[in-house]
């Protein structure tokens, strides 16, 4: 009797020894939100041979990924997506409890859109929050990587303190994302930087180990805590915008003086320490992040009682520039714009996305329309989009459709196709040869070489010469 049990002792002994050797399995990561920030999260971690699971409250939309079709466009993430479902390196599911109770690291990447008062709204991550709680059935590592309010991890601990229904341990990390739409797998794979705000080493290691394949410089995976990591991503793209809107503002004022904005900037931004990004001018930035996060960074700058002087001066020199790119087309076309045909060429906030949102073309369509202009609007991947926000203009299928009989043509976003516009064939099909370039992609010199009147934004000194 003795021995057995003494044998028992040692095989139990022996067991518990070679589980600690086992390497630990690589830890069952769930990703709740399957939009821009969660599914190319999760297609990407597939990618580096993670296995994902992605949950969304949104049957359709999981049904959908499980057929592998993605719910906007991403360049190469539907072969991505592809790839993970074919390799069964993801698995997809509206079961968000079961997701949960079966991760070992969560990802939070629900969307925190604007509120009214300009704040962040984080009812969906409150929710997700709340069902984790509910479903805290072993130790888990809680990752935000829904762009949040500075503070919110607090909340979020707060809220699975109070609802969780047992006395399982967990952690909250702070993890933004950096991706820009377009470019956004490129962005996951080689980020410049990672930020894991977490409270102990222990923690930021096991998150860390999730981007081992990721093309990263190791000093450029930062180590901070929750509060750091939550108020970089406010400040990094509110910088972003600032040079955006600085580069508008300077334009405006190059503008008025024949002076090449775009030379101007090219030597400025060959100081390092200034750089060359992000200095472009064009018809005002859009999309879902740098309006929402300079609004957000506004708001919690005046709820700490500091006057966001500069902050609110990024968001109205935007704001601006919209009614700046209508005022130059009216000027162009002789002021009487009514009853005229504008051939818009593109409708999404930049190039290489199908997302309208907050885009210039929204506010610009919108004012010509209450001019009378006629608008033929044309995008290779927007148009959808666009017609569910602002029906009543016609799309076109192509660009050649859409510059028919156009009295000017006004291009708000930088598609390749737009860039070589091939002006000796058009010149034969629009009514007036007017082109208001926004974003300094068509080749001026043969614009005008075939008889163009040629503005752009940051470009006017052409216009003045060609007078
Ligand atoms: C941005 C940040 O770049 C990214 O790091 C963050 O994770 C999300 O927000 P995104 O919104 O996809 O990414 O677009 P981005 O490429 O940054 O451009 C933002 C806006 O600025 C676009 O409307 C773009 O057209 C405009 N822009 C950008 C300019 O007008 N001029 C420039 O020189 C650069």
């Amino acid at each position: 009797m003795k021995t057995n049990l003494l044998i028992f002792i040692f095989f139990s002994i022996m067991n518990l020894q070679t589980m600690s050797n086992t390497p630990k399995p690589f830890p069952n990561v769930t990703i709740i939100g399957s939009g821009y920030v969660g599914l190319v999260a999760a297609c990407c971690l597939a990618k580096l041979k993670k296995q994902v699971c992605c949950a969304d409250i949104d049957k359709d939309k999981i049904d959908k990924l499980k057929n592998k079709i993605c719910p906007f466009y991403e360049p190469g993430l539907e072969e991505l997506l592809g790839n993970a479902i074919d390799e069964k390196s993801i698995e997809f599911t509206s079961n968000i409890e079961i997701a949960i109770e079966e991760a070992s690291i969560i990802f939070i990447a629900v969307n925190t859109p604007t509120l009214e008062n300009g704040d962040a709204d984080i009812t969906a991550v409150k929710a997700v929050a709340k069902t984790i709680a509910k479903h805290l059935n072993t130790y888990k590592i809680i990752c935000l990587k829904s762009t949040v309010p500075i503070g919110t991890h607090k909340i979020v601990e707060e809220i699975i303190n109070k609802e969780k229904i047992s006395d399982v341990t967990f952690d909250i990390v702070s993890i933004p994302e950096f991706l820009r739409e377009g470019s956004a797998i490129y962005d996951f794979i080689n980020p410049n930087r990672i930020v894991i705000g977490a409270k102990s080493k222990e923690v930021f290691d096991t998150v860390k180990s999730l981007f081992d394949n990721v093309n990263v410089k190791s000093e450029n995976i930062i180590f901070t805590n929750n509060l750091v990591a939550e108020t970089i991503k406010y400040v990094a793209n509110s910088f972003l915008a600032l040079k955006v809107s600085f580069a508008n503002e300077i334009s405006n004022f190059c503008d008025e003086l024949g002076i090449d904005t775009i030379a101007v900037m090219y030597a400025v931004g060959k100081d390092e320490r200034i750089g060359s990004q992000f200095l472009n001018p064009g018809p005002g930035f859009g999309g879902s992040c740098f309006p929402k996060d300079v609004k957000a960074l506004k708001k919690m700058m005046e709820d700490a009682g500091v006057d966001p002087k500069l902050i609110s001066n990024i968001l109205s020199v935007n704001e601006a520039q919209k009614h700046i790119v209508v005022k130059r087309l009216c000027t162009l076309i002789g002021n009487d714009i009514k009853n005229k045909n504008i051939a818009v060429l593109g409708l999404a906030f930049k190039a290489n996305t199908d997302d309208i949102r907050e885009a210039p073309a929204l506010t610009i369509i919108k004012e010509l329309k209450s001019l009378g202009a006629n608008i033929r609007a044309y995008d290779p991947k927007a148009n959808s989009n666009m017609k569910r926000e602002i029906p009543d203009i016609t799309y076109c299928d192509s660009l050649n459709t859409a510059i028919e009989k156009a009295d000017a043509i006004l291009v708000l976003t930088e598609w390749q196709e737009f860039k070589n516009l091939d002006l000796s064939a058009i010149k034969n099909s629009v009514n007036q040869k007017i082109i208001l370039d926004t974003r300094n992609i068509i080749n001026s010199v043969r614009a005008i070489e075939h008889g163009f009147i040629y503005d752009a934004i940051g470009k006017n000194f052409l216009l003045r010469n060609s007078k």
